[in-house]
């Protein structure tokens, strides 16, 4: 019979526990990739992690962290574009790695353009597979 500690060791699978690190090395599937050309965007609940995954205008996908890290906006109501997604309330941008690569407003305040390298979130690849007929 477990233990109390071990059965939480085994059993809980966040991100940052023994488990969710082993369980975050194999790949999932998700999606079906054809929603994300009817909405762009779709909120994913995997391994504890509430996540959105997302088509940006080059095709490319992402799975990012479903919470913008400014105000905590859900970023499945983002805004699509050319290199990322972006939060509808104040702008900040994300790429498909969850890297933030713009803030608006922010860059005034803090010129060097630095802020935003602390802004990250988390962000998983992705792979798109075509469906195989026999
Ligand atoms: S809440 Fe997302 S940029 Fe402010």
């Amino acid at each position: 019979m477990l233990s109390e500690v071990e059965n939480e060791v085994l059993t809980h699978v966040g991100s940052g526990t023994p488990m969710g690190g082993l369980l975050r090395n194999y790949w999932y599937p998700i999606a079906p990739s054809a929603e994300l050309f009817e909405h762009p965007t779709k909120e994913i609940t995997l391994l504890g992690e509430d996540l959105v995954l997302f088509r940006d205008r080059q095709g490319r996908l992402g799975l990012i962290d479903r919470f913008c890290p400014h105000r905590r906006v859900n970023m499945a109501y983002g805004i699509p574009e050319n290199d990322g997604l972006r939060c509808p309330y104040h702008g900040w941008k994300f790429d498909p790695t969850g890297a933030c690569i713009e803030q608006p407003f922010e860059e005034t305040v803090r010129p060097d353009g630095k802020f935003k390298e602390k802004c990250g979130i988390a962000g998983y690849p992705v792979e798109e597979n075509a469906v195989r007929s026999h």
